[in-house]
């Protein structure tokens, strides 16, 4: 049987981080499923379909023209938008503010959870998220819900990002991480909360290698 390793939890609280290691320790597949949310986030941008208000009804009606297809990187799966890999587009702050708008609106979370779960068919695969262990998957293996305070989460996402960008302001991340963590916690269709069976770690006070050896070893049991 295959194994489903679900890992939830806040904007930047380090879950694609240990999602990608506990893949590669355990030769699982990774699949980072706010990858997909990004990517759409990205499509209407780019096509000019993102207007203030948002108009709901072009938005379901455009998800006709889009075809994800994968391709496997290491131990991971990356996304492909309509042949592109979209990957360098679809991290930046103007998919980050736009992204938890795209994903509250239940059509796309229908759209592509049905993706998410015939990405996974045949694999084993951890997979993070918001919705992985309540909703996508709720029959996981193991099920992380990762959390770390504002601060902690903005800080290590500006780290990232400065990397890329170093005009990025700590105050914006910091920003686009509380308002996030709002919409995507007060939308009405699969808001992000824990799984009741779920493992809630606080990451706060713990380096990555500490949470790594924390998770891995609750895994092996
Ligand atoms: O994991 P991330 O920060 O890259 O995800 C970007 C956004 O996508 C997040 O703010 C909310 C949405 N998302 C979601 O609603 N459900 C998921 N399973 C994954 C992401």
């Amino acid at each position: 049987m295959k194994k489903i390793i679900a890992i939830d939890g806040h904007a930047a609280s380090g879950k694609s981080t240990q999602a990608k290691r506990i893949a590669k320790v355990l030769d699982y597949t990774y699949i980072d499923s706010g990858s997909m949310y990004r990517a759409l986030t990205y499509y209407f941008i780019k096509n000019n379909m993102l207007v203030d208000p948002i108009n709901i009804k072009l938005i379901i009606e455009n998800l006709k023209n889009v075809v994800f297809d994968f391709k496997t990187t290491g131990n991971s799966q990356v996304i492909l938008l309509n042949g592109e890999d979209v990957e360098p587009y679809i991290r930046n702050m103007d998919v980050s503010e736009h992204v938890s708008k795209i994903a509250a609106i239940p059509e796309i979370r229908t759209f592509l959870i049905k993706i998410q779960r015939e990405v996974s068919e045949n694999l084993n695969i951890v997979m993070d998220g918001r919705d992985i262990g309540t909703v996508v998957f709720p029959h996981a293996n193991k099920k992380f819900f990762l959390k770390a305070s504002d601060s902690i989460r903005a800080r290590r996402r500006y780290e990232e990002l400065k990397k890329v960008d170093k005009d990025i302001k700590f105050s914006k991340v910091l920003e686009n991480i509380i308002s996030r963590d709002f919409e995507d916690t007060s939308r009405s269709t699969s808001p992000l909360k824990p799984a009741n069976d779920a493992i809630i770690i606080d990451t706060s006070k713990y380096n990555e290698t500490q949470v790594f050896n924390k998770l891995i070893s609750i895994i092996k049991g």
